[in-house]
């Protein structure tokens, strides 16, 4: 991926890390000024799209919500205001977690690797929000395993892939894979704007875990 003038230097390094490790001290010294970046300067509206998509088909105040990647904690706020007050977020950096404490609308907040196998039982939500975190150099295709294991039957997963990363990476078939395997359906997936400023889309998906 070419880095454009309207590209955000730290965006442009958190796409191009080889290892977890480095991701991770990107990371922990842009925590403070990660909102301030992602939504003034790229036009971020991934923590936007993915609630609203969510929030069509979801109707019980009292569910319990994952926020998949949650870094600063922008899901966990808007749901919270929505009425949603059992979200539990992860993310693998102590930092991003640190601030998403702050907001006091997570329900318990844990250091996890979404690309390992994740501490939860099965069927434990009713649905995960994981927004801007499929992406190039974060996480990939193979989380979708464990996202469908720890979600309830009748539950949704809400989630963009950047353009870039969808391209990438083999997202269509592990998707088509999972419907095969009929372990969810596609309820809504089309192309959306991601990064407004920088003219980045993204596909934005919901689907539905079998019944
Ligand atoms: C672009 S931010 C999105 C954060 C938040 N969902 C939002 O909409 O603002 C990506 C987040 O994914 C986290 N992340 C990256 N790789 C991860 C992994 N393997 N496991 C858990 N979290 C990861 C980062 O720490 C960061 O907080």
């Amino acid at each position: 991926m070419k880095n454009t003038k309207s590209m955000i230097p730290t965006i442009f390094k958190t796409l191009h890390t080889s290892t977890l490790n480095e991701l991770e001290n990107i990371y922990k010294n842009w925590a403070p000024d990660y909102e301030h970046d992602v939504i003034q300067l790229a036009g971020y509206v991934g923590h936007l799209i993915t609630t609203r998509l969510l929030l069509k088909y979801f109707t019980n105040n009292e569910f319990e919500v994952l926020d998949a990647g949650c870094g600063t904690g922008l899901v966990g706020e808007i749901l919270h205001k929505k009425g949603i007050k059992n979200i539990v977020g992860v993310d693998f950096s102590q930092q991003m977690l640190d601030l998403a404490l702050k907001k006091n609308v997570y329900k318990s907040l844990h250091l996890m690797d979404l690309t390992k196998k994740l501490d939860f039982e099965d069927d434990t939500f009713d649905a995960i929000v994981c927004a801007g975190t499929f992406t190039c150099g974060h996480v990939g295709p193979e989380a979708f395993v464990e996202m469908v294991r720890i979600t309830k039957s009748g539950g949704y997963i809400s989630f963009t892939v950047r353009k870039q990363e969808w391209e990438a990476l083999p997202y269509e078939k592990t998707i088509k894979d999972l419907e095969e395997a009929e372990l969810w359906h596609e309820i809504e997936r089309f192309t959306s704007d991601y990064n407004v400023q920088e003219g980045i889309s993204c596909q934005l998906c919901l689907y539905q875990i079998a019944a």
